[in-house]
Protein backbone atom coordinates (compact mmCIF):
# COMPACT_ATOMS: atom_id res chain seq x y z
CA UNK A 1 0.00 0.00 0.00
CA UNK A 2 1.35 3.32 -1.38
CA UNK A 3 0.24 5.66 1.64
CA UNK A 4 1.22 9.55 1.75
CA UNK A 5 3.83 9.90 4.55
CA UNK A 6 2.52 11.81 7.43
CA UNK A 7 5.71 14.96 7.97
CA UNK A 8 6.31 14.92 11.87
CA UNK A 9 9.56 17.70 11.40
CA UNK A 10 9.56 18.40 15.01
CA UNK A 11 10.41 15.22 16.55
CA UNK A 12 12.93 14.55 13.65
CA UNK A 13 15.02 17.87 13.50
CA UNK A 14 14.95 17.52 17.46
CA UNK A 15 16.95 13.95 16.59
CA UNK A 16 18.89 15.38 14.12
CA UNK A 17 20.03 17.92 16.21
CA UNK A 18 21.34 15.52 19.05
CA UNK A 19 23.10 13.13 16.79
CA UNK A 20 25.00 15.77 14.92
CA UNK A 21 26.12 17.27 18.25
CA UNK A 22 27.21 13.72 19.52
CA UNK A 23 29.02 13.63 16.06
CA UNK A 24 30.70 16.82 15.91
CA UNK A 25 33.46 17.39 18.04
CA UNK A 26 33.96 14.19 20.02
CA UNK A 27 34.89 16.27 22.93
CA UNK A 28 33.33 18.00 25.99
CA UNK A 29 33.52 21.21 24.53
CA UNK A 30 30.51 20.19 22.18
CA UNK A 31 27.97 19.05 24.98
CA UNK A 32 26.55 22.45 25.41
CA UNK A 33 24.70 22.40 22.79
CA UNK A 34 21.96 19.41 24.89
CA UNK A 35 21.90 21.49 27.62
CA UNK A 36 19.55 24.00 26.03
CA UNK A 37 16.18 24.09 26.95
CA UNK A 38 13.83 21.51 24.88
CA UNK A 39 11.22 23.84 23.08
CA UNK A 40 7.91 23.52 23.72
CA UNK A 41 5.93 21.80 21.53
CA UNK A 42 2.43 23.01 20.93
CA UNK A 43 -0.30 20.17 21.17
CA UNK A 44 -4.12 20.38 20.87
CA UNK A 45 -6.32 17.57 22.84
CA UNK A 46 -8.38 16.19 20.76
CA UNK A 47 -11.46 13.95 21.17
CA UNK A 48 -12.21 10.65 18.69
CA UNK A 49 -14.69 8.19 18.47
CA UNK A 50 -14.38 5.03 17.14
CA UNK A 51 -17.54 3.37 15.72
CA UNK A 52 -19.87 1.53 14.08
CA UNK A 53 -21.38 0.18 17.09
CA UNK A 54 -19.57 2.34 19.45
CA UNK A 55 -16.24 -0.04 20.29
CA UNK A 56 -14.33 0.50 23.88
CA UNK A 57 -11.27 -0.14 24.27
CA UNK A 58 -10.10 0.00 20.83
CA UNK A 59 -6.08 1.26 20.24
CA UNK A 60 -6.03 4.96 18.70
CA UNK A 61 -3.07 6.24 17.94
CA UNK A 62 -1.28 8.34 15.57
CA UNK A 63 0.23 6.40 12.58
CA UNK A 64 3.40 9.03 12.42
CA UNK A 65 5.25 6.70 9.96
CA UNK A 66 2.42 5.68 7.98
CA UNK A 67 2.88 1.78 7.95
CA UNK A 68 -1.13 1.42 8.73
CA UNK A 69 -0.57 -0.03 12.17
CA UNK A 70 0.10 1.31 15.62
CA UNK A 71 3.73 1.27 16.95
CA UNK A 72 4.49 1.68 20.46
CA UNK A 73 6.40 4.95 20.04
CA UNK A 74 3.23 6.74 18.35
CA UNK A 75 1.09 8.81 20.33
CA UNK A 76 -1.72 6.73 21.70
CA UNK A 77 -4.94 5.63 23.86
CA UNK A 78 -7.45 3.78 24.41
CA UNK A 79 -11.57 4.35 23.85
CA UNK A 80 -13.56 4.68 27.08
CA UNK A 81 -17.12 2.94 27.00
CA UNK A 82 -18.39 5.57 24.70
CA UNK A 83 -15.90 5.17 22.21
CA UNK A 84 -14.02 7.87 22.80
CA UNK A 85 -10.42 8.63 23.50
CA UNK A 86 -7.85 12.14 23.49
CA UNK A 87 -5.21 12.29 22.79
CA UNK A 88 -2.56 15.27 22.40
CA UNK A 89 -1.35 16.05 18.91
CA UNK A 90 1.36 18.02 18.24
CA UNK A 91 -0.81 21.18 16.46
CA UNK A 92 1.69 21.01 13.77
CA UNK A 93 0.50 17.76 12.68
CA UNK A 94 -2.57 18.00 13.22
CA UNK A 95 -3.16 18.76 9.33
CA UNK A 96 -0.54 15.82 7.97
CA UNK A 97 -1.69 13.08 10.63
CA UNK A 98 -3.66 10.06 10.12
CA UNK A 99 -5.16 8.28 12.33
CA UNK A 100 -5.62 4.11 13.14
CA UNK A 101 -7.67 2.58 15.13
CA UNK A 102 -7.09 -1.16 16.33
CA UNK A 103 -10.54 -3.31 17.38
CA UNK A 104 -8.66 -6.13 19.44
CA UNK A 105 -11.22 -9.76 19.50
CA UNK A 106 -10.89 -10.50 23.52
CA UNK A 107 -10.44 -7.05 24.34
CA UNK A 108 -12.52 -4.27 22.03
CA UNK A 109 -16.31 -4.49 22.50
CA UNK A 110 -19.05 -2.92 20.59
CA UNK A 111 -21.80 -1.40 22.22
CA UNK A 112 -24.38 -2.53 20.01
CA UNK A 113 -23.36 -6.21 19.65
CA UNK A 114 -21.11 -6.97 22.45
CA UNK A 115 -17.58 -9.12 21.94
CA UNK A 116 -15.80 -8.51 19.02
CA UNK A 117 -15.41 -12.03 17.12
CA UNK A 118 -12.71 -10.93 14.55
CA UNK A 119 -9.78 -8.19 15.31
CA UNK A 120 -9.40 -5.18 12.73
CA UNK A 121 -8.10 -1.47 11.95
CA UNK A 122 -9.77 1.28 11.05
CA UNK A 123 -7.82 4.44 9.65
CA UNK A 124 -9.69 8.16 8.82
CA UNK A 125 -7.31 10.44 6.16
CA UNK A 126 -5.61 13.09 6.46
CA UNK A 127 -6.89 16.09 6.97
CA UNK A 128 -9.63 15.01 9.03
CA UNK A 129 -8.57 15.06 12.31
CA UNK A 130 -9.20 18.75 13.10
CA UNK A 131 -12.77 18.75 12.58
CA UNK A 132 -15.69 19.32 15.06
CA UNK A 133 -16.78 15.45 16.07
CA UNK A 134 -14.06 13.29 14.37
CA UNK A 135 -14.83 9.63 13.91
CA UNK A 136 -12.94 6.81 12.85
CA UNK A 137 -15.53 4.04 11.55
CA UNK A 138 -15.57 1.17 8.63
CA UNK A 139 -16.79 4.88 6.22
CA UNK A 140 -13.54 6.98 6.87
CA UNK A 141 -11.78 3.53 6.57
CA UNK A 142 -13.48 2.89 3.09
CA UNK A 143 -12.40 6.43 2.17
CA UNK A 144 -8.78 5.96 2.82
CA UNK A 145 -9.07 2.73 0.84
CA UNK A 146 -10.71 4.19 -2.45
CA UNK A 147 -7.83 7.17 -2.01
CA UNK A 148 -5.37 4.21 -1.66
CA UNK A 149 -6.65 2.51 -4.57
CA UNK A 150 -6.73 5.24 -6.90
CA UNK A 151 -3.07 6.32 -5.55
CA UNK A 152 -1.96 2.77 -6.21
CA UNK A 153 -3.16 3.23 -9.78
CA UNK A 154 -2.02 6.60 -10.38
CA UNK A 155 -4.88 8.72 -9.25
CA UNK A 156 -4.62 11.36 -6.48
CA UNK A 157 -8.29 11.36 -5.18
CA UNK A 158 -9.25 14.26 -2.83
CA UNK A 159 -10.66 13.67 0.34
CA UNK A 160 -13.83 15.08 -0.75
CA UNK A 161 -14.08 13.12 -3.59
CA UNK A 162 -13.30 9.77 -2.14
CA UNK A 163 -15.91 10.74 0.78
CA UNK A 164 -18.60 10.85 -2.33
CA UNK A 165 -17.83 8.21 -3.86
CA UNK A 166 -17.81 5.83 -0.85
CA UNK A 167 -21.72 7.44 -0.14
CA UNK A 168 -23.36 7.13 -3.12
CA UNK A 169 -21.66 3.94 -3.76
CA UNK A 170 -23.46 2.70 -0.97
CA UNK A 171 -26.63 4.19 -1.95
CA UNK A 172 -27.00 7.20 0.49
CA UNK A 173 -27.51 10.52 -0.26
CA UNK A 174 -24.63 12.22 0.08
CA UNK A 175 -26.05 15.61 0.06
CA UNK A 176 -27.44 14.53 3.86
CA UNK A 177 -24.54 12.03 4.67
CA UNK A 178 -20.62 12.18 5.06
CA UNK A 179 -18.26 9.57 5.90
CA UNK A 180 -17.14 11.53 8.48
CA UNK A 181 -20.27 12.29 10.50
CA UNK A 182 -20.99 11.03 13.42
CA UNK A 183 -23.50 8.67 12.89
CA UNK A 184 -24.43 6.88 15.89
CA UNK A 185 -24.86 10.67 17.41
CA UNK A 186 -26.86 11.66 14.21
CA UNK A 187 -29.50 8.42 14.02
CA UNK A 188 -30.24 8.73 17.91
CA UNK A 189 -31.23 12.53 16.91
CA UNK A 190 -33.39 11.03 14.49
CA UNK A 191 -31.56 11.31 11.55
CA UNK A 192 -33.16 8.06 8.80
CA UNK A 193 -30.35 8.58 6.32
CA UNK A 194 -27.26 8.37 9.77
CA UNK A 195 -29.10 5.26 10.77
CA UNK A 196 -28.86 3.40 7.12
CA UNK A 197 -25.25 4.71 7.34
CA UNK A 198 -24.80 3.29 10.37
CA UNK A 199 -26.38 -0.22 8.78
CA UNK A 200 -24.37 0.25 6.20
CA UNK A 201 -20.64 0.44 8.30
CA UNK A 202 -22.15 -2.62 10.19
CA UNK A 203 -22.36 -4.73 7.02
CA UNK A 204 -19.10 -3.63 6.16
CA UNK A 205 -17.28 -4.95 9.33
CA UNK A 206 -19.01 -8.12 9.56
CA UNK A 207 -17.86 -8.63 5.82
CA UNK A 208 -14.03 -7.58 6.85
CA UNK A 209 -14.28 -10.14 9.65
CA UNK A 210 -15.67 -12.66 7.63
CA UNK A 211 -13.44 -11.82 5.09
CA UNK A 212 -10.09 -12.11 7.14
CA UNK A 213 -11.15 -15.13 8.75
CA UNK A 214 -11.89 -17.08 6.00
CA UNK A 215 -8.33 -15.58 4.43
CA UNK A 216 -6.40 -16.33 7.17
CA UNK A 217 -8.47 -19.74 8.54
CA UNK A 218 -7.66 -17.79 11.97
CA UNK A 219 -10.28 -15.12 14.22
CA UNK A 220 -7.52 -13.34 15.94
CA UNK A 221 -5.18 -11.83 13.08
CA UNK A 222 -4.00 -8.12 13.59
CA UNK A 223 -1.28 -7.61 15.47
CA UNK A 224 -1.90 -4.64 18.26
CA UNK A 225 1.45 -3.28 18.44
CA UNK A 226 4.47 -3.62 15.79
CA UNK A 227 5.13 -3.84 12.32
CA UNK A 228 3.39 -4.83 9.62
CA UNK A 229 5.10 -7.67 7.81
CA UNK A 230 4.64 -8.22 4.13
CA UNK A 231 2.12 -11.20 3.56
CA UNK A 232 1.02 -10.72 7.02
CA UNK A 233 -2.70 -10.51 8.41
CA UNK A 234 -2.49 -6.77 7.90
CA UNK A 235 -1.78 -7.18 4.36
CA UNK A 236 -4.60 -9.45 4.17
CA UNK A 237 -7.01 -7.66 5.48
CA UNK A 238 -5.81 -4.39 3.17
CA UNK A 239 -7.05 -6.79 0.24
CA UNK A 240 -9.89 -7.58 1.60
CA UNK A 241 -10.96 -3.63 2.10
CA UNK A 242 -9.55 -3.24 -1.46
CA UNK A 243 -11.99 -5.65 -3.32
CA UNK A 244 -14.76 -4.57 -0.41
CA UNK A 245 -13.86 -1.17 -1.96
CA UNK A 246 -15.03 -2.63 -5.73
CA UNK A 247 -18.91 -3.99 -4.14
CA UNK A 248 -20.02 -1.44 -2.08
CA UNK A 249 -23.13 -1.22 -4.06
CA UNK A 250 -23.46 -4.45 -2.76
CA UNK A 251 -23.65 -3.80 0.75
CA UNK A 252 -25.87 -1.06 -0.06
CA UNK A 253 -28.15 -3.15 -1.39
CA UNK A 254 -27.57 -5.77 1.38
CA UNK A 255 -27.77 -3.41 4.13
CA UNK A 256 -31.63 -2.30 2.53
CA UNK A 257 -32.28 -6.21 2.48
CA UNK A 258 -32.03 -6.91 6.06
CA UNK A 259 -33.78 -3.49 6.85
CA UNK A 260 -36.94 -5.65 5.34
CA UNK A 261 -36.05 -8.86 7.13
CA UNK A 262 -38.22 -9.73 9.80
CA UNK A 263 -35.27 -9.17 12.85
CA UNK A 264 -35.43 -5.20 11.76
CA UNK A 265 -39.00 -5.18 12.13
CA UNK A 266 -39.89 -1.95 15.01
CA UNK A 267 -35.97 -3.06 15.99
CA UNK A 268 -34.10 0.17 17.46
CA UNK A 269 -30.88 -1.77 17.33
CA UNK A 270 -30.76 -3.55 13.58
CA UNK A 271 -27.00 -4.62 14.12
CA UNK A 272 -27.74 -6.44 17.18
CA UNK A 273 -31.24 -7.98 16.40
CA UNK A 274 -29.82 -9.27 13.23
CA UNK A 275 -26.86 -10.84 13.84
CA UNK A 276 -27.20 -13.69 12.08
CA UNK A 277 -28.94 -12.33 9.28
CA UNK A 278 -26.33 -9.92 9.07
CA UNK A 279 -23.81 -12.44 8.80
CA UNK A 280 -26.08 -14.70 6.29
CA UNK A 281 -26.80 -11.87 3.95
CA UNK A 282 -22.99 -11.71 3.71
CA UNK A 283 -22.10 -15.35 3.00
CA UNK A 284 -25.12 -15.51 0.41
CA UNK A 285 -23.94 -12.19 -1.58
CA UNK A 286 -20.18 -13.57 -1.78
CA UNK A 287 -19.26 -10.14 0.33
CA UNK A 288 -17.09 -12.56 2.82
CA UNK A 289 -15.22 -14.31 0.03
CA UNK A 290 -13.30 -11.09 -0.65
CA UNK A 291 -10.24 -11.89 -3.05
CA UNK A 292 -7.98 -11.73 -0.20
CA UNK A 293 -3.72 -12.47 -0.57
CA UNK A 294 -4.26 -11.71 -4.29
CA UNK A 295 -3.13 -8.16 -5.98
CA UNK A 296 -4.30 -4.91 -4.44
CA UNK A 297 -5.36 -1.75 -5.92
CA UNK A 298 -8.50 -0.80 -7.54
CA UNK A 299 -10.08 -2.90 -9.57
CA UNK A 300 -8.40 -6.20 -9.10
CA UNK A 301 -11.14 -8.49 -7.97
CA UNK A 302 -14.10 -8.88 -10.09
CA UNK A 303 -17.62 -7.96 -8.86
CA UNK A 304 -20.00 -10.52 -6.82
CA UNK A 305 -20.42 -13.49 -8.96
CA UNK A 306 -24.53 -13.91 -9.92
CA UNK A 307 -23.69 -17.82 -8.18
CA UNK A 308 -26.68 -19.15 -6.13
CA UNK A 309 -26.62 -19.53 -2.35
CA UNK A 310 -28.48 -20.88 0.10
CA UNK A 311 -32.05 -19.11 -0.08
CA UNK A 312 -32.71 -17.43 3.35
CA UNK A 313 -35.48 -19.06 5.19
CA UNK A 314 -38.76 -17.24 4.58
CA UNK A 315 -40.50 -16.53 7.81
CA UNK A 316 -43.96 -16.17 6.82
CA UNK A 317 -46.69 -18.69 5.46
CA UNK A 318 -48.15 -16.94 2.96
CA UNK A 319 -46.43 -15.69 -0.33
CA UNK A 320 -44.16 -12.73 1.40
CA UNK A 321 -42.89 -10.25 -0.68
CA UNK A 322 -40.09 -9.02 1.55
CA UNK A 323 -38.73 -12.74 1.59
CA UNK A 324 -38.98 -13.03 -1.97
CA UNK A 325 -36.80 -9.60 -2.30
CA UNK A 326 -34.38 -11.18 0.48
CA UNK A 327 -34.27 -14.39 -2.15
CA UNK A 328 -34.26 -12.13 -5.08
CA UNK A 329 -31.19 -10.56 -3.59
CA UNK A 330 -29.68 -13.32 -2.05
CA UNK A 331 -29.44 -15.49 -4.81
CA UNK A 332 -28.04 -12.66 -7.52
CA UNK A 333 -31.16 -12.68 -9.45
CA UNK A 334 -30.54 -8.76 -9.37
CA UNK A 335 -26.65 -9.44 -11.67
CA UNK A 336 -28.87 -10.42 -14.47
CA UNK A 337 -32.66 -8.65 -14.18
CA UNK A 338 -31.32 -5.57 -12.49
CA UNK A 339 -32.01 -4.29 -8.96
CA UNK A 340 -34.96 -3.63 -8.92
CA UNK A 341 -36.54 -6.04 -11.09
CA UNK A 342 -36.94 -4.79 -14.62
CA UNK A 343 -34.48 -6.50 -17.12
CA UNK A 344 -34.52 -9.53 -19.87
CA UNK A 345 -38.58 -10.49 -18.76
CA UNK A 346 -38.17 -10.99 -14.86
CA UNK A 347 -41.32 -9.36 -14.61
CA UNK A 348 -43.58 -12.08 -16.53
CA UNK A 349 -42.64 -13.93 -13.26
CA UNK A 350 -45.10 -11.58 -11.71
CA UNK A 351 -47.61 -13.07 -9.30
CA UNK A 352 -46.32 -16.74 -11.22
CA UNK A 353 -44.39 -18.81 -9.70
CA UNK A 354 -44.35 -21.17 -12.64
CA UNK A 355 -42.98 -18.69 -14.87
CA UNK A 356 -39.86 -18.65 -12.30
CA UNK A 357 -39.56 -22.45 -12.38
CA UNK A 358 -39.90 -22.65 -16.19
CA UNK A 359 -37.34 -20.21 -16.99
CA UNK A 360 -35.26 -22.07 -14.47
CA UNK A 361 -35.56 -25.56 -16.03
CA UNK A 362 -35.70 -23.39 -19.67
CA UNK A 363 -32.85 -20.79 -19.45
CA UNK A 364 -29.81 -22.07 -19.60
CA UNK A 365 -28.08 -18.88 -18.20
CA UNK A 366 -30.50 -19.34 -14.94
CA UNK A 367 -30.12 -23.52 -14.36
CA UNK A 368 -27.59 -23.70 -11.52
CA UNK A 369 -30.95 -22.63 -9.62
CA UNK A 370 -32.71 -25.70 -10.73
CA UNK A 371 -34.31 -27.67 -7.40
CA UNK A 372 -33.06 -24.77 -4.89
CA UNK A 373 -36.04 -23.33 -4.63
CA UNK A 374 -39.15 -24.55 -2.36
CA UNK A 375 -42.75 -23.79 -3.65
CA UNK A 376 -42.66 -20.99 -0.72
CA UNK A 377 -39.59 -19.85 -2.21
CA UNK A 378 -41.05 -19.38 -5.29
CA UNK A 379 -44.23 -17.99 -4.31
CA UNK A 380 -42.40 -15.23 -2.19
CA UNK A 381 -40.21 -14.08 -5.41
CA UNK A 382 -43.04 -13.55 -7.55
CA UNK A 383 -45.23 -11.66 -4.84
CA UNK A 384 -42.19 -9.39 -4.85
CA UNK A 385 -41.72 -9.30 -8.97
CA UNK A 386 -44.93 -7.81 -8.33
CA UNK A 387 -44.33 -4.97 -6.18
CA UNK A 388 -40.67 -4.48 -7.30
CA UNK A 389 -40.33 -1.05 -6.10
CA UNK A 390 -41.07 -2.94 -1.61
C1 LIG B 1 -26.99 -15.46 -15.20
C2 LIG B 1 -28.10 -14.59 -15.58
C3 LIG B 1 -29.42 -14.80 -14.89
C4 LIG B 1 -29.66 -14.91 -13.54
C5 LIG B 1 -28.65 -14.87 -12.41
C6 LIG B 1 -31.07 -15.04 -13.39
N1 LIG B 1 -31.69 -15.00 -14.61
FE1 LIG B 1 -33.67 -15.07 -14.96
N2 LIG B 1 -33.32 -14.94 -16.93
C7 LIG B 1 -32.10 -14.86 -17.54
C8 LIG B 1 -32.27 -14.83 -18.98
C9 LIG B 1 -31.16 -14.73 -20.00
C10 LIG B 1 -33.65 -14.88 -19.23
C11 LIG B 1 -34.35 -14.90 -20.57
C12 LIG B 1 -34.56 -13.48 -21.03
C13 LIG B 1 -35.21 -13.40 -22.40
O1 LIG B 1 -35.69 -14.43 -22.90
O2 LIG B 1 -35.21 -12.27 -22.94
C14 LIG B 1 -34.29 -14.93 -17.92
C15 LIG B 1 -35.64 -14.96 -17.73
C16 LIG B 1 -36.27 -14.93 -16.50
C17 LIG B 1 -37.69 -14.81 -16.32
C18 LIG B 1 -38.72 -14.65 -17.41
C19 LIG B 1 -39.19 -16.00 -17.90
C20 LIG B 1 -40.28 -15.89 -18.94
O3 LIG B 1 -40.73 -16.96 -19.39
O4 LIG B 1 -40.66 -14.79 -19.34
C21 LIG B 1 -37.94 -14.84 -14.98
C22 LIG B 1 -39.27 -14.74 -14.28
C23 LIG B 1 -36.65 -14.97 -14.33
N3 LIG B 1 -35.66 -15.02 -15.29
C24 LIG B 1 -36.46 -15.04 -12.96
C25 LIG B 1 -35.22 -15.09 -12.34
C26 LIG B 1 -35.04 -15.19 -10.93
C27 LIG B 1 -36.15 -15.19 -9.89
C28 LIG B 1 -33.71 -15.24 -10.71
C29 LIG B 1 -32.98 -15.41 -9.40
C30 LIG B 1 -33.36 -16.59 -8.63
C31 LIG B 1 -33.06 -15.17 -11.99
N4 LIG B 1 -34.00 -15.10 -12.95
C32 LIG B 1 -31.69 -15.17 -12.17
C33 LIG B 1 -30.88 -14.80 -16.91
C34 LIG B 1 -30.70 -14.87 -15.55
Amino acid sequence: MKIVKSHFTLGLIAAAVVSLSACGGGGSSTVAANTNPVPTIAKTSKTFTVMDGLIQNALVCVDSNANGVCDATEIQGHTDLNGQVTLDIPTADLATAKLIAVVTAGLSTDKDTGAIPTSYTLQTPVGKLDVSDPVISPLTNMVQTKIDADHAAGTTTSVADADHYVISQLGLNNMQVSAFDNFVAKSAEGSTEHKKAGERAHVLVVSIQTSITSATGSAVTVAVTGGSAPGGSHAVEIDVEHSLLTQLSDIGKVSDNVEHLACATNSTNVAQDCKTEIENEVHSNHLDSADAGTGRGAGTTPATPATPATPAAPAAPAASATAGKALYVANGCGGCHGTPPSMSKILNGANSPTTISGAIGSVGAMSSFSGKFTAQNLADIAAYLATPKI
